[in-house]
């Protein structure tokens, strides 16, 4: 397994990999990676000669007050994993040799203006942009991201349209604990008290999809899983959301494919979970 740095000596192995036919696939993330992550490379592995991850925790994704110095970081522990997943390459940059000086962003309008992206208004311009730069970096035939992320799977799925980027975007499922816990980085911050309290969220998915199911209104399926979030003491509801899977707008009536998005905080961490309702599921 090769890791590089600095996006010339990626680009010359990217290059080498081509010229010899092979097809890329790339798995963007944060580091401190989890069977969530792994369910990803696994996918990536499946489909691709070279199976790329980058890790990189991205700061024009952090607003000013969020958790950009205690993101969690164990990049010797995501070497043994990405190695152990039959990776080729880590593309681990410092955030100097992406950024510079860099002026140049993306910046996507609508799907960014709900869901995470009112509380966190700059944060999607930040993934646009760095997603951007990898796709341009590593020039992949395909890439993987995680159905937990999903307001951030829209919105990629429509830069790549909107932008012409030659990939082919792939979800991959929510991976859970198995006590319905959506994997995720920021499960380190939860204390003993609040790992218990953070299945709020799994149990609401829950109840969400068995209300669904039975075909109604959003608000309806909305009333059902605040209800669950608010028995929770630590529990503090940023927004629980029905919206249009594609465009992100909510609607009122569950007729077409929609999402139910949402964002809690337990205690200080903010954890996020969402099922999609009549759709084809992300493919496993
Ligand atoms: O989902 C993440 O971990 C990040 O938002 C991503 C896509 C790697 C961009 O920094």
């Amino acid at each position: 397994m090769e890791i590089t740095t600095t996006v010339s000596e990626t680009r010359s192995l990217i290059r080498q990999w081509k010229k010899e036919g092979m097809t890329i696939g790339l798995v963007p993330t944060m580091g401190f990676l989890h069977e969530g992550h792994a369910s990803l490379i696994k996918k990536c592995r499946e489909e691709n000669d070279k199976v790329v991850v980058s890790v990189f925790v991205n700061p024009t994704q952090f607003g000013e007050n969020e958790d950009l110095e205690a993101y969690p970081r164990d990049f010797h522990r995501d070497m043994a994993l990405c190695e152990e997943m039959d990776a080729d390459l880590v593309f681990h940059p410092e955030p100097e040799e992406m950024y510079q000086d860099a002026c140049t962003f993306i910046n996507i309008t609508d799907l960014s203006d709900n869901l995470c992206g009112k509380t966190r208004p700059t944060h999607f311009k930040g993934v646009c942009t760095v997603v951007g730069k990898l796709f341009n970096i590593v020039t992949p035939d395909n890439a993987y991201f995680g159905q937990k992320d999903a307001q951030q799977l829209a919105i990629i799925k429509k830069m790549v349209m909107d932008l012409n980027f030659d990939v082919r975007i792939v979800g991959c499922p929510i991976i859970r604990e198995e006590d319905g816990l959506a994997k995720s980085s920021r499960n380190t911050y939860l204390n003993e008290r609040e790992r218990t309290a953070a299945l709020c969220l799994s149990k609401a998915v829950k109840r969400g999809q068995e209300v669904i199911a039975k075909g109604c209104n959003s608000n309806d399926v909305l009333q059902e899983m605040n209800e669950i979030i608010e028995k929770e003491p630590l529990a503090k509801v940023d927004y629980i959301s029905i919206v249009d899977a594609l465009t992100l707008q909510p609607v009122e009536y569950v007729e077409r494919p929609v999402l139910a998005a949402m964002a809690v905080y337990i205690g200080r961490t903010r954890l996020i979970d969402n099922f999609i309702y009549g759709e084809e599921p992300a493919e496993q």
